[in-house]
């Protein structure tokens, strides 16, 4: 053998040693199944199995392989291995003796077609591995999805089991289980905020993002451990602001613990970055938003290299989520030098909302350069209490109960008829009695402004500012001094509200929304929808909206007074007296009636809070916000069916749980903002003792022992008739209550609210007192004669009615 090839031959075993050690890891378990297939197949370095030859693995009752020649494209997953099914139907279970204890991968492969008679999507099953429910009635409708799921296997043997929902089947296309190095997910992790030491050792994850920086996917087949990392571009809110880096050749794995096993140097070489190269004034955070299921704990890593992309070599600052600091003036370069990749993890909560949002922004350190890195994002989910990583729900009873409760809602509707008829006829004959007291009052009160069309005000702003609905860009760009940071006041999930004033002096609020959000156009074209259908005191105005060069741009009247949780707590703004807040109340539930109420489809509001209520210079209240807002059930329907969308701490249990949508889900949300009133506090407040981190537990339990006075805001201390506060108690727990139908509707509410200002006045309680039951019935009964006289007169809501009311339960009452 010559020397040269003797060289060659070396060359030749040093590269594949190379290669066996960035690919180094292989797994002491390590289980690829390829799902219905007969065949092996092999993907990329790996070999899935054909689950038709290795029958002691499943035992299931029917052996069903599913295929399609359906190829998938465009999309990261696009391995053939989809294009086989096992379709299991009924319970199965697959098992495999498990050599090493500790953290092992599973991995689901679903990829749902068409088979004979089999039409994969409509297939609806759970899973669930040792005692943690994985997936609960589970569907997909398209794919194709891979779930990735990590548990700490103590036993000898791990049993996955598919259950699937009655009159349905189970199908999976592929799957993986394969034990993990230990160093990859810790046994414990730092909770931000409380700071405690949080054990994982018993929890199972679910890795909900995984995400590389720099605007850079890396695909399994370049992973050491098969992962895919997806992109951050479409998760990216401030883009302008962001700048994407990338020099892998920079990362250097010099240290013991962070190795490729956490993250290749694809992903470590990758980074998104602050971009205040142009300006070393620069102050902004860079943010992603991500989806995430409320109610569970989050474990979050974050991966930092410093790639030697920044203009200076000191790096410092600070990481946030949900703008809770996660770490103040981070200082990259002392943690680790230059090239070598550092990650940190922490646990956090998510509560308050359904999103969870990631920034890294410029430390407070007067003297550094605005600097700010990341390079790439795990977010798992940490299963709960009950061993589930599922959203809890009743779903098991539904799917059965469903029907009966159809059944029950339609005979109990037909019931409700009935009786609504019977009222609605005793009604007439009264109100026939003392039409010319009510009546005639009702006409002569309605306010022209109240109707949408004619109103003086709109008219007069139109004319003057001369444009139509659709603003030129131009015209916003002066309005609002080209979106002067000055004059920014508000940020929301959709962008930044300024503050502007158009050529004719009229003040306007400007919300420009991010450009790049999917999820933000379709909330502006709801908005703009919503608004420019109604038109309300108590709903804001639309003035126009811009959508040139792919601005997402509404334009609002102006709010002189802000929102109503900025008074409410959080700032230094005087507080609001008891009448004030009552008068708010009284004009926001007066809104939403009339979103309810005032076309023939409800419109469903879905997102009310103290920060979607804004207050004019008098402090008259309007309701904000209608980008989630939803055109309610059909006439024959009792509730849509929609993912849950909302805020946190308002959404309703029951539309939390069955993601059925009513107007009652309004009128929940509204509870709670009435106890934010009366209580003057967030409504989760995570820096106060557990028992009160929640205000509508920590108020409920004061509710129900009728000792209110505790929680009411020092700052209306002395101030509230116990007679008043008493009412408010009460509206507030109807509106809360568990189920929809028991609640209030949102005419209800704004009646009684009513009373509650009067026995706040001093005036005659004849009308007011008495509990809110036999009060609702009397409400039932007048609404139907209101509403009749809504068809002669235009409108129900308004400031006048309320008197109406009053003055006919007066009446009534005699
Ligand atoms: C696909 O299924 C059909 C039966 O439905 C079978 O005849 C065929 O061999 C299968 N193809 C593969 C590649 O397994
Ligand atoms: C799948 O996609 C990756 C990247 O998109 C590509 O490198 C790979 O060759 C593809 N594999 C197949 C089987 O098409
Ligand atoms: C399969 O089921 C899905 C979801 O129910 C449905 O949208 C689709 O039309 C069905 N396809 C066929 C061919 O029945
Ligand atoms: C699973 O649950 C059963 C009964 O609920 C219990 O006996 C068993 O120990 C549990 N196994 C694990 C691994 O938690
Ligand atoms: C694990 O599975 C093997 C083979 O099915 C069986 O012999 C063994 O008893 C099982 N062990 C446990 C603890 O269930
Ligand atoms: C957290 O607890 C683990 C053991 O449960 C321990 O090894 C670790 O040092 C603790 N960390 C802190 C910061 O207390
Ligand atoms: C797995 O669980 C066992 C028993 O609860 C525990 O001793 C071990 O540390 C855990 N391992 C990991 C990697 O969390
Ligand atoms: C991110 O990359 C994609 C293609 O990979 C490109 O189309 C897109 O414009 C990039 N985004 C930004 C903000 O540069
Ligand atoms: C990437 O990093 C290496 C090592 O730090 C450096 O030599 C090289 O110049 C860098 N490349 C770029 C394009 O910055
Ligand atoms: C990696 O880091 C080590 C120690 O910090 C250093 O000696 C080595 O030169 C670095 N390698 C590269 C390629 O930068
Ligand atoms: C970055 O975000 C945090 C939390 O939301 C906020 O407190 C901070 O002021 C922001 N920094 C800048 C410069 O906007
Ligand atoms: C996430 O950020 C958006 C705007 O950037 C904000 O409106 C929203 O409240 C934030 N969510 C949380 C939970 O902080």
């Amino acid at each position: 053998m010559s020397t040269k090839n003797f060289d060659l031959l070396m060359w030749v075993s040093s590269i594949l040693c190379l290669i066996c050690v960035s690919y180094g890891f292989d797994p002491i378990d390590n289980y690829l199944i390829d799902c219905g297939s007969r065949t092996n197949e092999p993907v990329g370095d790996r070999i899935f199995v054909g689950d038709n030859s290795d029958s002691s693995i499943l035992s299931t009752p029917q052996k069903i392989l599913a295929n399609t020649t359906l190829e998938i494209t465009s999309s990261p997953y696009n391995s053939t291995l989809f294009q086989t099914a096992r379709i299991l139907d009924g319970p199965s279970s697959y098992k495999f003796p498990i050599k090493k204890h500790g953290r092992h991968w599973i991995r689901l492969y679903f990829f749902p077609f068409i088979y004979q008679n089999y039409n994969l999507s409509t297939a609806k099953f759970s899973v669930s591995a040792q005692n943690i429910t994985l997936l609960k009635e589970f569907q997909i409708e398209s794919g194709p999805q891979v779930k990735e799921y990590s548990l700490n296997i103590t036993q000898s043997n791990l049993t996955l089991t598919f259950t699937p929902s009655s009159n349905s089947f189970a199908f999976i296309n592929a799957l993986e289980v394969f034990s993990l190095p230990d160093e990859l997910i810790p046994k414990s992790a730092q909770a931000i905020v409380t700071d405690n030491n949080y054990s994982l050792s018993n929890k199972a994850l679910e890795t909900v993002e995984r995400v590389d920086m720099g605007n850079k996917s890396v695909y399994p087949q370049d992973d050491t451990l098969w992962r895919l990392w997806v992109s951050d571009d479409t998760y990216l809110i401030h883009n302008n602001l962001a700048k994407f880096v990338s020099n892998t050749t920079a990362v250097n794995f010099t240290t013991d613990w962070v190795t490729d096993i956490i993250a290749p140097s694809s992903v470590y070489g990758t980074a998104t970055q602050l971009d205040s190269e142009s300006d070393p004034n620069t102050k902004a955070n860079v943010t992603w938003r991500f989806d995430v299921d409320p109610g569970f704990e989050y474990l979050v890593r974050f991966h930092f290299c410093d790639i030697g992309s920044m203009s200076s070599s000191s790096i410092s600052f600070n990481v946030y989520i949900n703008s809770m600091l996660v770490v103040r003036n981070f200082d990259l370069s002392s943690q680790s030098g230059l090239g070598v990749p550092y990650y940190r993890d922490v646990i956090t909560r998510s509560s308050d909302s359904l999103k969870l949002n990631v920034s890294v922004g410029p430390s407070d350190i007067g003297n550094s350069y605005p600097n700010a890195i990341l390079n790439g994002l795990e977010i798992m989910k940490i299963s709960n209490s009950k061993g589930s990583l599922v959203l809890e729900s009743d779903l098991k009873k539904s799917s059965k109960m469903k029907v009966g409760l159809i059944v029950g809602l339609a005979s109990g509707m037909f019931i409700a008829v009935i009786f609504a008829i019977i009222l609605f006829v005793l009604c007439r004959r009264r109100r026939r009695r003392y039409a010319h007291v009510s009546h005639s009052k009702a006409v002569e009160n309605f306010a022209p402004n109240e109707m949408e069309n004619n109103s003086p005000n709109r008219a007069a702003i139109f004319s003057s500012s001369k444009f139509g609905y659709r603003f030129p860009f131009l015209a916003i760009q002066e309005a609002t001094d080209n979106f002067s940071e000055s004059l920014v006041i508000g940020v929301g999930g959709f962008g930044k509200v300024y503050k502007g004033m158009l050529r004719d002096e009229t003040k306007v609020a400007v919300k420009r929304g991010f450009s790049h959000s999917q999820q933000g156009f379709a909330e502006f074209q709801t908005e703009i929808e919503m608004l420019s259908q109604f038109r309300h005191r108590h709903l804001v105005s639309l003035i126009g909206y811009c959508d040139e060069q792919n601005e997402m741009i509404i334009v609002y009247e102006y709010m002189e007074n802000g929102t109503l949780k900025n008074h409410l707590y959080g700032s230094d703004l005087p507080g609001l007296s008891w009448q004030q807040r009552l008068e708010i109340c009284i004009g926001s539930a007066r809104g939403l009636h009339y979103l309810h109420t005032g076309s023939a489809k409800a419109i469903i509001h879905r997102d009310v809070k103290s920060a979607n209520i804004l207050l004019d210079e008098n402090f008259m209240a309007k309701v904000a916000d209608f980008g989630l807002s939803k055109t309610g059930p059909e006439i024959d329907k009792t509730h849509v069916t929609t993912a849950v969308k909302g805020s946190f701490g308002y959404l309703d249990p029951e539309y939390l749980t069955r993601q059925q949508l009513t107007e009652k889900s309004d009128v929940y949300s509204f509870g709670v903002v009435m106890l934010e009133v009366l209580c003057g506090r967030p409504v989760i407040d995570p820096s106060l003792p557990r028992e009160k981190v929640n205000l509508v537990e920590w108020a409920s339990k004061s509710l129900k022992r009728e000792q209110l006075e505790e929680v009411v805001d020092p700052h209306l201390a002395g101030q509230i008739k116990p007679d008043s506060l008493m009412k408010f108690g009460e509206i507030a727990e109807k509106c809360l209550a568990e189920c929809g139908v028991d609640r209030p509707s949102m005419g209800d509410v704004f009646w009684n609210l009513e009373c509650a200002l009067q026995l706040q006045g001093n005036e005659r309680r004849s009308s007011c007192a008495g509990d809110l039951s036999s009060q609702v019935s009397h409400v039932n009964h007048l609404e139907i004669s209101v509403s009749t006289a809504q068809f002669s007169v235009g409108d129900i809501a308004g400031i006048s009615m309320s008197k109406v009311f009053a003055q006919m339960v007066k009446e009534d009452t005699r």
